[in-house]
Parts: structure tokens; C-alpha cells; sequence
């Protein structure tokens, strides 16, 4: 690995270091690959940011025509797997389903070619879930369909609208990656130790999964349920924090100030015809009201989640698919960081700070 490190460039490279997107809090920036994320999500397929982010990782240009092509072809031979997947899609939790029957697949040891067997496979996998879960067939992807329509068929089980497959793109492509977040370095680590990149995305659904990360869309729309009109945002939400819960889809880690993904996704939303969106700004003025009341030193506005709900949900996707759906985006992005961490080639081992007690002599 070392001598991996030295003939790729990439020595004295800390692991931390990454070319694939920058997060600038402060400012509420994205920068992926080099481009502002909103320009990207409103003028990318999602093949096109794929071949984006998957080029920074692996400095080597993959063209976007051909990634197409080869994630059709990874789509069709996905839904030919789903006969050997057991009993994953039966899973109740969708980032379960994703997570089970992404394990099924076989790592080659080439990281560009199990990077497409993975995009290509997490579509099918999570859609074939979502339709078995609501009782409904399958339905297999079509040749010639991008990777967005495609998605979007395979759930709704029929062509979609030319908007709501452009929405669904815009958010895949805004959610394609993130900086250091918990899932992309839990695939980091994985990689580090010379794994495979089957593994590393395993291991990344598992970390996605939580509600602290990717899980709280389908909470979201929950709220926006419970709350229904804006008159009631301000005492529900109050009541949601004297019950010491969290409002979901409001702060974030790195971003002090409103997430840029979330302007991005109102954007993507407006063609879309939904009564949800002004209800969500309502409760999004609300929220950071009442959390800048209660918190004047900690800024907390609306992250990426809180939009994504509406979006999603106008698309029709039903709500236990929003978080496997970030996977969908999201697992672009972990396979350029497996591309990149497998360039440095250094193992990630933080030390730990030992607090207990020492043995008596
Ligand atoms: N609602 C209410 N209070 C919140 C809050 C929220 N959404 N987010 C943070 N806080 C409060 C915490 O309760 C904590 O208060 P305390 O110091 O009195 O205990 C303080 O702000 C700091 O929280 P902490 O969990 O340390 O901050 P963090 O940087 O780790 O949190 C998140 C980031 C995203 C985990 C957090 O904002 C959160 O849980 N948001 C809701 C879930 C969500 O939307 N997740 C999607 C993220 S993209």
C-alpha cells in the first residue's frame, strides 16, 4: 500500500484530505468536485456527478456516456441477482433491505467495476424493497432510461412525469457527497485496511441508517403531518422540545448557518406540484425562530432533510423509501472516497484516550 501511495501521487497526503467535495460551514457552501453544488444539481444528471465525483476520487476521467451505459447494464444484472438475494428484500426497514442485499453482491477486487456494480445495484435493490413492501410486484428497469427515471419507474411502477424524474435527479445528484460525514468515513476506514469497496459501502448503509445522518426525511414529513396548517407550527414544535425531542431536519454538524442543499431542493421542488412546501417554509421559519430563541449562541437552520421530504414525497416516493433513496445518491459518492482512500493507501486508526483505571501492582 505504501508503495501504492508513492506511485499515485498522493504521499504526505493527509487522510483527511479529499478532492472530491468541500463543505464550508461557515459560509453554507458545497463544493463538489469542483463545482458549486447548486449549479451541479440543477444541470447534472446524476450519471454526469457520478462520473464527476468518481473521476476527483480515482484521478482518472470517467466519461459520463459510458458510466451511463455501464449503470444500465449494472441495473439490468442487479434485477437478474434479485432471485439470489434471500430474504433481504423482505427486510421491514428499507436501509435494511439495502444494506442486506447489498452484501449479496461479490467484490471483484476492482474498485472502478464494483463501484458501478453497486450504483447500478442499490436502485434496484431498494425499489424492488419499496414495491414488495407495499405488497406490489417488482417491476424491472428499462433499457435506455437514466439513472433517475429509471428509479423513479421501478417504484412507482409506471413512467413518470419528465419534472418529477428532473426532481429526483436534482436531489440525488445534491446529496452525491458531503465531506467527511459519518457514512463516507465509516467507508473510508473500511477501505483503509485494504477491504474491498462491497464492504466499504456495506458498512457506510449501516452508518447512514441512524437518524442522527440520513434518517430523519421520513421523520420530517411525519412532522409536517402532525402540524398540517402554519398556525400550528409555533405550539407543536414547542411542544416537540418540552417533550426533549428534536426537531428533525433543523441543525447540522458543520453548517452555522442555513444548508445550501436545502435552497437546492426548493428549487427542484418548485415545478413540482405539491400544497406541502409552503407549509415546510412556514415550519422552517418557526423552527429556527424557536431554536434561536432558545439556543441564541448555537445557529440551527434547516439541513438538507427538511426539504428532501417534500421533494421526495411530491415525486411519490412513499416515506420509508426516503432513506434508502439517499443511499441511492449517497453511494456515488462513498465509491469516489473508496477510490481516493485506496490512492493514500494508509491505514485510519484514531488513537484512543484510555480513562479507565490501571491494573493495581
Ligand atoms: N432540535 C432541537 N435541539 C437541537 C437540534 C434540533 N434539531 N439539533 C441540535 N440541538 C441541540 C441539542 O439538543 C444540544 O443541546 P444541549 O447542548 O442543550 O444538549 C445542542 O443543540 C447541540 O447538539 P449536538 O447534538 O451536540 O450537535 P451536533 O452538531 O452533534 O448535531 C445534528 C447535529 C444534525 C445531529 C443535530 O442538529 C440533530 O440531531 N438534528 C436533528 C436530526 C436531523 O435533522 N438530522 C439530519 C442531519 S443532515
Amino acid at each position: 500500500m505504501a508503495s501504492e501511495a508513492k506511485s499515485s501521487g498522493l504521499e504526505g497526503v493527509n487522510a483527511a484530505d479529499t478532492a472530491i467535495s468541500h463543505v464550508d460551514g461557515e459560509q453554507g457552501r458545497l463544493v463538489i468536485a469542483g463545482a458549486d453544488a447548486e449549479q451541479l444539481a440543477l444541470t447534472a444528471t446524476f450519471e454526469q456527478a457520478a462520473a464527476r465525483v468518481l473521476s476527483a476520487g480515482g484521478a482518472l476521467a470517467v466519461d459520463p456516456v459510458e458510466l451511463a451505459t455501464q449503470l444500465a447494464l449494472a441495473r439490468a444484472s442487479a434485477w437478474e441477482a434479485l432471485p439470489r438475494l434471500g430474504d433481504a428484500l423482505d427486510a421491514t426497514d428499507g436501509m435494511e433491505a439495502l444494506r442486506a442485499g447489498l452484501a449479496h453482491l461479490w467484490a471483484s477486487g476492482d474498485d472502478r467495476a464494483d463501484a458501478v456494480t453497486a450504483i447500478g445495484a442499490a436502485p434496484v435493490f431498494v425499489a424492488a424493497w419499496s414495491r414488495k413492501h407495499r405488497g406490489l410486484q417488482p417491476v424491472p428497469p428499462t433499457p435506455g432510461l437514466d439513472h433517475a427515471t429509471d428509479y423513479l419507474k421501478m417504484t412507482i411502477g409506471a413512467p413518470p412525469s419528465p419534472a418529477a424524474a428532473r426532481a429526483l435527479g436534482a436531489y440525488l445528484v445534491t446529496v452525491i457527497d458531503h465531506g467527511m460525514n459519518a457514512s463516507t468515513f465509516t467507508a473510508r476506514v473500511v477501505t483503509s485496511t485494504a477491504s474491498d469497496l462491497i464492504s466499504a459501502v456495506v458498512a457506510a448503509v449501516g452508518a447512514l441508517k441512524g437518524p442522527l445522518h440520513g434518517g430523519a426525511p421520513g421523520p420530517v414529513l411525519d412532522m409536517l403531518d402532525a402540524i398540517g396548517t402554519p398556525a400550528n407550527a409555533e405550539t407543536w414544535l414547542l411542544g416537540e422540545l418540552a417533550a426533549g425531542r428534536r426537531i428533525m431536519g433543523m441543525g447540522h454538524r458543520i453548517y452555522r448557518v442555513r444548508d445550501p442543499r436545502a435552497a437546492v431542493l426548493e428549487l427542484a421542488i418548485k415545478p413540482l406540484s405539491t400544497d406541502r412546501l409552503a407549509l415546510a417554509r412556514a415550519v422552517e421559519t418557526a423552527a429556527a425562530k424557536i431554536l434561536r430563541e432558545r439556543k441564541p449562541d448555537r445557529p440551527m437552520a434547516a439541513n438538507v432533510e427538511f426539504y428532501t421530504a417534500v421533494l421526495l414525497d411530491a415525486v411519490g416516493l412513499p416515506r420509508e423509501q426516503f432513506s434508502p433513496t439517499f443511499g441511492v445518491g449517497r453511494i456515488a459518492g462513498w465509491s469516489a472516497h473508496v477510490l481516493e482512500q485506496r490512492r493514500v493507501g494508509k491505514l485510519i486508526r484514531p488513537a484512543s484516550t484510555y480513562i479507565g483505571p490501571m491494573p493495581q501492582l
